[in-house]
């Protein structure tokens, strides 16, 4: 895997008030095999950032969405530089969640990935397709779309891939290893199309239900580096055991 960084992700999405913002840092385990990054709604990411700093542990922080325009008058919204201001390193960019409540497409992945590339934060950007997909044999399709929209016209390899197909995502139907690990080998390739050698350094992470049970199969692949986690990552204990498998 040479120098490919490995990653155990939270995405919170919208869970967890303060208090248990607060217990959550006070129990969790860090690792120094492995980055560790939590992302927590936008309301608590600053108090995270105290929380964590507090804590003295290695856990680094990162925004669940942002704006793909540096500031101005787009209200409700929050911009790569207030991320970076209350502590955050990483975005999470694209989530098929955002695709489908909030109408992101490929297009708006693209600025929001620029923009947060220029920023100096770290994108974390999601593919993945839906089961009708899947079972219509057009996953490498989707997905090799989803790529070229999402990272057009970028030269940096700074960035992260979260392979999530949809129909994993919180259902309890995982990806088995093998199939992660195949799709996880084609998006490489994909990759290798678009940046060269430079694409055997990125990481590519599995999200999908995850859990404690399966992070250790996901671990042993060589093209699965780390996972992104829902439902598991709000207990602190079974998030701590994902970290310690990989
Ligand atoms: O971003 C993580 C995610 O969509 C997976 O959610 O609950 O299936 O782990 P979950």
């Amino acid at each position: 895997q040479g120098d490919r960084q490995t990653y155990v992700i939270a995405n919170w999405k919208m869970n967890k008030t303060l208090a248990e913002t607060a217990e959550f840092f006070q129990e969790i385990n860090s690792s120094n095999d492995v980055t560790v990054v939590v992302c927590p709604p936008a309301q608590l990411l600053y108090p995270a950032h105290l929380f964590i700093k507090q804590s003295g542990k290695p856990v680094h922080l990162g925004g669940q969405n942002v704006h793909w325009a540096d500031k101005g008058a787009y209200t409700g919204e929050t911009s790569t530089a207030m991320l970076k201001d209350v502590g955050c390193e990483y975005v999470i960019i694209g989530h098929s969640e955002r695709r489908q409540y909030a109408s992101e497409d490929d297009s708006l992945v693209n600025m929001k990935v620029k923009q947060s590339l220029m920023a100096g934060l770290t994108p974390i950007i999601c593919i993945g397709e839906t089961l009708e997909q899947k079972n219509s044999l057009q996953t490498e399709e989707v997905l090799a779309s989803q790529l070229f929209g999402a990272l057009n016209k970028i030269d940096s390899s700074h960035f992260i891939i979260a392979y999530e197909p949809i129909w994993a995502i919180g259902t309890g139907q995982s990806a088995t290893a093998e199939l992660a690990q195949q799709t996880h080998a084609y998006i490489r390739s994909v990759l290798k199309q678009m940046f060269g050698e430079k694409a055997e350094s990125i990481s590519i992470l599995y999200g999908g239900s995850a859990n404690q049970s399966n992070a250790a199969e996901y671990s042993k692949m060589p093209d699965i580096e780390g996972v992104l986690v829902g439902g598991a990552s709000l207990k602190a204990k079974s998030f701590d055991g994902m970290i310690k498998v990989f």
